[in-house]
């Protein structure tokens, strides 16, 4: 920083001692004027050394300050800052050469700056990043970036961004990360992003988006990753949101609010490898939610409030490696519901916290887990299964499942710690980073949220009732001719095909279990407050 003005000295010193330099750059500052803004008055300003010009509320530190020989520059706003209208913007042709551009906002009045500097970025022909932090954009207007067809990274984080106009971020040639973050972005409508071709990334985590047009990344056919986690987004949302995204490779929809994941809802995705829906509120997920993601290889539902998984949830993601589902509601997982993937389990880590009190309810639908820990050659998977527990109040109701939730829930943040470290341990199976799922859950409010007893509100701090372990049995307890709703699994109207079909497929199965990819199967499971329902009806 003290190197800047001593440089401008040492430069000022030698235009002093060198008309012939002084000559040259006045010719070429006026050929520039006379191709853009044929303003005299103006020609000699230099954005590098705007120290010297004391009533202008913007200065830039250069990495080399003379005309045109800059190639990064770090510009700060002060006070109020300079309007749209003032003609310091196009000062900027004094630097043609930038490359790398920040603007920094020194001070807090709302007006220091409040608009993207369009006028200054169409000087900068060369410009490949742009950075602008800290300021007071409520919009940014179309066509703000001036068509840079060099620019590659575009960081407008923490800026208090509400709108994206019309063709905003547009006609960007080679833009190839956009980081919207930390703004209140409130919707995304369809014509926000055009002509985007090479567009890799795109982050707008942590704004206030509730509403995404159908077709609004539709012409980012080469957008890897999409990060809208931290949003407002309710509901469900449609497929055609996500037309155009066939190079998506991870999506991550963390701490929304969606409550329904409809059928095929993420079809277009075919590239697809990451799917992240933790800490939502997703109560079900449609039979052929996932269906069309052929290429899935890690999937994240965990911190909602699913109560049961249609046993045809996994059908079909053939590349599945990495599941996690802890912090829900299940009440049971049926064997129906973890065939489809049963064939990696053998490198599959999976832990099942049933210790901290989460319960499924004891039934015939557990079984698998038994023989699983009995014939599985992964040591770690069979030690989990050997200790999980469940329930044998198994009478449905509001008053039992409150209970059982108790037992859930108590928990609280060190066991969200120990569970932490305990994934961490599975790392083995799993080739992508654990950023994410070891990144806690519910990072907005701190500590994750209550799962809620009742389906319906979040009770947030409640402390879960004492958990009751006389009523606790462990799976590898569970006897296949008397455990409770044995009836229930019923495949060719009798029990007993039911029981000898269900062993079968485990065997062929596990004879099958060639080898396959290594798979992180991260099974923890919550406790289920007072879920009904008998997942495993399978009727021919
Ligand atoms: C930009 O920098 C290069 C050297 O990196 C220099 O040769 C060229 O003259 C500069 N362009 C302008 C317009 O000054
Ligand atoms: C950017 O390109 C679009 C479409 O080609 C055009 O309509 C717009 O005027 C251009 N904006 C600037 C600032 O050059
Ligand atoms: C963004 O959302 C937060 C939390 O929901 C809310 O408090 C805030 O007022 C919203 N801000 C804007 C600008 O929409
Ligand atoms: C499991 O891992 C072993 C050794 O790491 C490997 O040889 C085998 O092919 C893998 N099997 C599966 C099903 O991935």
């Amino acid at each position: 920083m003290l190197g800047q003005p001593l440089r401008a000295l040492i430069f000022l010193l030698l235009v002093y001692q060198n008309d012939g330099y002084v000559t040259y750059r006045r010719a070429k500052s006026q050929k520039q004027n006379i191709r853009s803004y044929p303003d005299e008055a103006s020609k000699d300003i230099n954005i590098c050394t705007l120290e010297q010009k004391n009533t202008i509320n913007l200065f830039c530190y250069c990495d080399e300050p003379t005309f045109q020989l800059a190639t990064m520059a770090d510009c700060w706003t002060f006070n109020n800052g300079e309007p749209r209208e003032a003609s310091i913007w196009r000062e900027f042709k004094s630097q043609t050469n930038l490359t790398k551009l920040t603007f920094n906002v020194r001070g807090s009045t709302a007006q220091t700056l409040s608009f993207v500097p369009t006028e200054a970025l169409a000087q900068l022909p060369e410009l490949r990043t742009l950075e602008i932090v800290y300021a007071h954009i409520k919009t940014v207007h179309s066509h703000a970036f001036a068509n840079l067809s060099r620019l590659q990274d575009l960081a407008l984080g923490r800026n208090q961004i509400e709108t994206l106009s019309r063709e905003s971020i547009a006609h960007l040639d080679d833009l190839r990360v956009v980081t919207l973050g930390d703004n209140y972005i409130n919707f995304i409508n369809n014509d926000v992003f055009a002509g985007l071709p090479v567009l890799r990334k795109l982050y707008m985590d942590r704004n206030n988006i509730s509403y995404i047009a159908e077709g609004a990344f539709e012409q980012l056919n080469k957008l890897e990753e999409l990060d809208l986690s931290e949003n407002l987004l309710t509901g469900s949302l449609s497929r055609y949101v996500f037309l155009g995204l066939m190079s998506l490779k991870r999506l991550d929809m963390r701490a929304n609010r969606l409550e329904r994941i409809g059928p095929e809802a993420f079809a277009e995705l075919v590239s697809l490898e990451e799917l992240v829906l933790e800490d939502n509120t997703i109560r079900s997920i449609d039979g052929k939610g996932f269906s069309g993601l052929p290429n899935l290889v890690r999937l994240t539902i965990a911190a909602n409030r699913l109560k049961m998984l249609d046993d045809r949830t996994f059908h079909h993601l053939e590349k599945l490696r990495f599941l996690d589902m802890r912090y829900n509601n299940l009440q049971t997982l049926t064997y129906a519901t973890v065939e489809p993937v049963m064939d990696r389990f053998p490198n599959m880590t999976v832990y099942i916290h049933l210790q901290a009190g989460n319960v499924f309810e004891c039934d015939c639908n557990l079984l698998w887990m038994k023989r699983v820990a009995a014939d599985t050659s992964n040591e770690q998977l069979s030690r989990e299964l050997m200790d999980a527990k469940c329930s044998i109040n198994d009478t449905d109701g509001p008053a039992a499942a409150t209970g059982r939730q108790t037992a859930v829930s108590g928990g609280g943040p060190d066991k969200v710690g120990s569970r932490r470290d305990d994934n961490k341990l599975d790392g083995g199976g799993s080739d992508t980073d654990d950023r994410k799922e070891t990144g806690g859950y519910g990072s907005k409010g701190g500590d994750r949220k209550t799962v809620d007893v009742d389906g319906g509100e979040e009770h947030g701090g409640r402390l879960p009732p004492p958990l009751d372990e006389s009523q606790m049995v462990s799976v590898t307890d569970l006897d296949e001719n008397t455990c409770p709703g044995k009836e229930q699994a019923v495949v060719d109207g009798t029990p007993d095909a039911a029981q000898n079909s269900d062993r079968v497929l485990w065997e062929s199965k596990s004879a099958a279990a060639a080898p396959g990819p290594s798979v992180a199967f991260a099974l923890l499971l919550m406790p289920l407050p007072w879920a009904t329902a008998v997942l495993f009806r399978r009727r021919p």
